[in-house]
């Protein structure tokens, strides 16, 4: 007989640049899991909304350009159809737009399927807001990650200089804070810490000790055979 039992998941959720995508990335590699970044949807739907000059308090519209996008992940790079756009969705002012239209339960419900048809033997690590509390609530581990608004913006700053692009450490902090506060605050999947999360405060901790702190929980996670 088939078995029936669904893929495990890892649900990393946290804040904008609390080093889910780093850290999330890296455990899918060690355990050879499949890894959704579910970020990268919601940039990817406000970036066309962004080009195509979109309203983006129209949520009716907002949906329909996300029912109808094709975000392919292949490797490292997202593209939309054959355009590659792993670095235009990395853009600041696409993040914020991201985080507008993501209040919306519409664009939200037109992204559930997709994220959860990435949910693949052996294994899924799934990265963003709502993983664990609404995307993944079986999964096998759920752990929140934070970091202080100041190491963040840190990290954003040097991700952001890492690859030519222009950064500004004062608006950054402001960026982060409203998004916090934007993220945390909608009445639709808010960022929280669900209910059986592990919370890993990651301000000074080295990636490498994020990943095996992940990796160790997980192993000891009930349903992990
Ligand atoms: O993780 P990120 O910074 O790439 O996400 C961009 C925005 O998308 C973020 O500000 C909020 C939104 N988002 C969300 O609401 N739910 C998710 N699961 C992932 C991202």
């Amino acid at each position: 007989m088939a078995d029936s039992t669904p893929a495990p998941v890892i649900a990393i959720d946290g804040p904008s640049a609390s080093g889910k995508g780093t850290v999330a990335q890296r455990v899918a590699t060690e355990l050879g899991f499949h890894y959704l970044d579910s970020g990268a949807l919601y940039r990817a739907a406000a970036l066309v909304a962004l080009e195509a000059g979109t309203n983006l308090e129209n949520e009716s519209d907002i949906a329909h350009i996300t029912m109808n996008i094709n975000v392919i992940f292949d490797g490292e790079h997202v593209r939309l159809e054959s355009r590659d756009i792993t670095d235009a969705i990395r853009e600041e002012r696409v993040g914020v737009a991201a985080s507008r239209i993501a209040s919306w339960p519409k664009v939200r419900a037109a992204l559930l399927g997709r994220q959860r048809s990435l949910r693949r033997p052996p294994g899924l690590v799934a990265e963003g807001r709502d993983m664990g509390s609404v995307v993944f609530p079986d999964a096998a581990l759920k752990i929140f990650l934070t970091a202080s608004v100041e190491a963040r913006a840190e990290r954003r700053y040097k991700q952001l200089m890492g690859k030519g692009l222009r950064a500004n450490m004062a608006a950054l902090l402001h960026d982060i804070r409203a998004r916090d506060a934007r993220d945390s605050e909608r009445a639709v999947a808010p960022l929280q810490k669900s209910a059986g999360a592990i919370v890993l405060d990651t301000t000074g901790m080295p990636v490498e000790e994020v990943v095996a702190q992940v990796l160790a929980r997980y192993k000891q996670a009930p349903q992990v055979p």
